[in-house]
């Protein structure tokens, strides 16, 4: 479900769950984090797609729902997904083609680089399930495109097309469908190219210091957490898996 492949320096990582849209499972983020971890230095960029229509669907719900019984999650999968994504040193590139809900919308602000098709759509329902946003959006996202827009996004979780996600600010390029993982490639294997010592320094100036982003990660897992054991939460998440097992 995750697929893991090497063009030259660069690492690509396929999320392929099509059956469920991508939903992102437990093991899927064991894989994703590894991918993420992996201190190669033959590696000098990561990849990240998914498959036509689907970048990803965000969490599975039902492991939500597996989740909302048990203490905490400082140990989950999803948790040390989020840790690697936020201390990766490695340049990352997205190819977004179909749906990012979710974290598939909020992993996007740890990518250095996002190529979008025209059919991509991004939205994060938290509030509707009665949750917090994660990764880190709660403090990326308003840097990004400033409070009034994130708050649409995070808080209303408003539908943002490629269009508006592109004049938002939190990707780079709108692409026809058929060239969108083509041309996140090779922006992938330009990055590659560079000189690695001067793209780590550099994207490392960029980034900046990321202890505030840390500690907003660690707060948000410490408020989703107690999110997902409410009743809210439980509602929202049961509601999901009986109507997607009435259409059977
Ligand atoms: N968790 C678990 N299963 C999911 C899922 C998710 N996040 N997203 C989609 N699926 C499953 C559906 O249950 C369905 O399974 P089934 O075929 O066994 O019934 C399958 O994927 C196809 O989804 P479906 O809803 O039929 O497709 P759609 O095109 O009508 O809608 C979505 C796609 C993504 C808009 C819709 O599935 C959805 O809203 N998913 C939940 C997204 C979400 O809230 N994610 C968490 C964010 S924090």
């Amino acid at each position: 479900m995750i697929e893991i492949e090497r063009d030259g320096a660069v690492q690509r990582i396929r999320m392929n769950r099509p059956d469920k849209k991508n939903a992102l499972t437990g093991e899927m983020y064991s894989a994703l984090a590894e991918a993420l971890e992996q201190r190669d230095a033959d590696i000098r960029a990561h990849l990240l797609c998914g498959v036509p229509g689907s970048f990803t669907a965000g969490n599975d719900i039902a492991d939500f729902l597996a989740m909302a019984g048990t203490v905490g999650i400082q140990d989950a999968p999803v948790v040390r997904f989020l840790r690697a994504l936020a201390t990766c040193e490695i340049p990352i590139v997205a190819a977004v083609n179909g749906l990012a809900i979710g974290v598939g919308t909020t992993m996007l602000f740890h990518c250095d680089m996002v190529f979008a098709s025209e059919r991509a759509l991004f939205r994060t329902p938290f509030l509707d399930l009665g949750l917090v946003p994660e990764a880190g959006a709660s403090l990326l996202a308003p840097r990004v495109m400033g409070h009034a827009r994130a708050f649409e996004l995070l808080c209303l979780g408003e539908p943002f097309d490629a269009a508006r996600a592109l004049s938002a600010g939190f990707i780079n390029h709108v692409v026809a469908e058929e060239e969108v993982e083509a041309r996140a490639l090779a922006a992938a294997r330009a990055i590659a190219a560079k000189p690695a010592e001067a793209m780590r320094l550099s994207r490392a100036l960029l980034w900046g210091e990321r202890a505030d982003l840390r500690a907003r990660m660690e707060e948000e897992i410490r408020l989703f957490a107690e999110r997902l054991a409410s009743k809210e939460a439980r509602a929202a998440f049961t509601a999901f898996m009986d109507r997607s097992r009435g259409s059977d």
